[in-house]
């Protein structure tokens, strides 16, 4: 999910619902006797990690004795995790820090922390050249915010942006911001060795470790307890998930790992984001199409659907490679629904090689896509190897073309759901109507319904589809049935 996409009505809309979960809000902590004149707001930007990371930030703060608050001007300490992925998240961020500078002018003695990707690539100069802020940590450097933040209160600026090896938060349990109490993200990997030509991602979170999956499990089965009814197993590549139990030496695969939290309980559903189309294995298709609480959606990101492009890219896949990948998905679950991430006008596209990225949205049928068009990225491969030599213009146009096909195949896909009955888990009330929830079924998709008595967020449903657009369903309950 990310946050800077102009044209895309129905994602910003996503991400304001994802906003408002950015504060684990002080009213939910009456009673746990933390002072409160230590307050930290949490801001996040960027993808799902970045969510995850401000929830490892957040609980880190807490056993420091900081108390979050949703209240900007509350805070004494005001974070913003940041992202790098293009141009334009950049900016957004650096009009927040602005304002909260000017927060900061009014009430001395505020700390402001740049946190995540953004920290990580421009390091010091956030702190000398632009002057915005006091602190600047990198993804890999949270455990050491409190003792960051003291030198900062002490008058020196504080820094740490070591990226690590080893680091994986494992032991580190989330403070759940703002959550709906019925799904959460598990990060189980962190970084990323792909080097994908045009992306800043394994500059500015480093090289791929996984988590110990024993404490994987024990983070799912406690939010099971909880209450939670869905976990997101997160990683930039969770297809090479790969854990070595140093007692016994035997590694764990991203397969066996699904299944294991697959196994914890059947009323937990289980997703994961992202895979990438090289290493996705028949083994995980066979644990989604073999335990029916492994969700039937994945989210393979194709970038383009032309061979030369990937191959410039460095995607490591051919055109025909990934529709063969897409043939095999449908031919082993063939209810899955696949979505897909696609940059247009990347160096050098031609109009017939744009072409091709939009034969691909109809062949593979994306329930939904994440488009962007290219924003070179300083440092990374394409920046040093390639120009950037596709015109603003025709970037924005192929842009337009692909989202308005996409949109198509979106709707599409959704009438095809018109009379087909899904299992449902409540989420809470719909955003329009305080008489509907919303919920999601296994694919994915978001679904609106009418109330029925005794519901509550975290129960399953069956809802019955008879209304479709191309971002939402609209059915009514035809069965409960209730976890346990
Ligand atoms: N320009 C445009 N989009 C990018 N992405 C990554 N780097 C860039 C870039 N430099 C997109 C890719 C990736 C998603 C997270 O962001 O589609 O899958
Ligand atoms: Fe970036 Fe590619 Fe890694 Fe995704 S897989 S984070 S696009 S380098």
């Amino acid at each position: 999910m990310y946050d800077d996409n102009p044209t895309l009505a129905g994602i910003k809309k996503e991400i304001d619902e994802s906003r408002q979960g950015e504060a684990f809000y002080q009213d939910q902590q009456a009673g746990t006797g933390l002072d409160e004149g230590r307050l930290f707001y949490i801001e996040s930007y960027g993808c799902q990690m970045n969510f995850s990371d401000s929830e490892i930030v957040a609980s880190i703060l807490a056993e420091a004795g900081y108390n979050p608050t949703r209240e900007l001007e509350a805070a004494s300490l005001i974070l913003i995790n940041t992202c790098s992925i293009r141009e334009k998240a950049e900016e957004t961020v650096r009009k927040r820090l602005r304002l909260f500078n000017q927060l900061k002018r009014q009430r001395p003695g505020t700390l402001v922390g740049v946190l995540g990707c953004m920290a990580e690539r421009l390091k010091k100069k956030l702190l000398e050249e632009e002057k915005l802020v006091d602190l600047v940590i990198g993804p890999d450097a949270y455990r050491d915010l409190p003792a960051l933040i003291q030198n900062a209160e002490d008058g020196e600026k504080g820094i740490n942006v070591l990226l690590s090896r080893e680091e994986t938060y494992a032991d580190i349990s989330p403070l759940r911001l703002g959550s709906n109490g019925v799904t959460a993200f598990i990060s189980i990997m962190r970084g990323c060795d792909n080097m994908c030509s045009f992306c800043v991602v394994p500059f500015t979170r480093g090289r791929e470790r996984s988590r110990n999956a024993f404490s994987i499990l024990a983070e799912a089965q406690s939010l099971y307890d909880n209450g939670y009814r869905e976990v997101t197993l997160l990683g930039q590549n969770v297809d090479s998930y790969k854990w070595e139990n140093p007692e016994s030496g035997q590694a764990v695969t991203f397969a066996q790992l699904l299944v294991m939290v697959a196994q914890l309980d059947p009323n937990l559903r289980v997703r994961f984001s992202t895979s990438h189309p090289k290493d996705i294995t028949d083994e995980v298709l066979f644990a989604m199409s073999q335990y029916e609480n492994i969700c039937n959606y994945i989210h393979l990101p194709v970038q383009s659907g032309n061979s030369r492009i990937l191959e410039l890219m460095n995607r490591t896949y051919s055109r025909e490679w990934y529709m063969n990948k897409v043939r095999r998905i449908y031919e082993i679950i063939p209810d899955c629904a696949i979505s897909s991430d696609i940059i247009t006008g990347f160096c050098s596209e031609t109009e017939a090689e744009h072409q091709d990225t939009l034969s691909m949205i109809e062949f593979a049928n994306y329930s939904m896509s994440y488009m962007f068009f290219y924003s070179e990225r300083p440092g990374t491969l394409a920046a040093r190897k390639y120009p950037d030599d596709v015109p603003m213009k025709i970037k924005k146009r192929r842009l337009q073309e692909v989202i308005e096909l996409q949109t198509q195949v979106s709707y599409q896909h959704n009438l095809a759901d018109i009379g087909k009955t899904f299992q449902v888990l409540i989420e809470g009330d719909s955003k329009r109507s305080a008489e509907a929830f919303k919920g999601r079924n296994p694919q994915n998709k978001m679904i609106v319904f009418p109330k029925a008595d005794g519901l509550k967020p975290g129960d399953y449903v069956w809802v019955k589809i008879n209304e479709a657009t191309s971002a939402t369903l609209k059915g009514e309950i035809v069965e409960i049935n209730g976890d346990g």
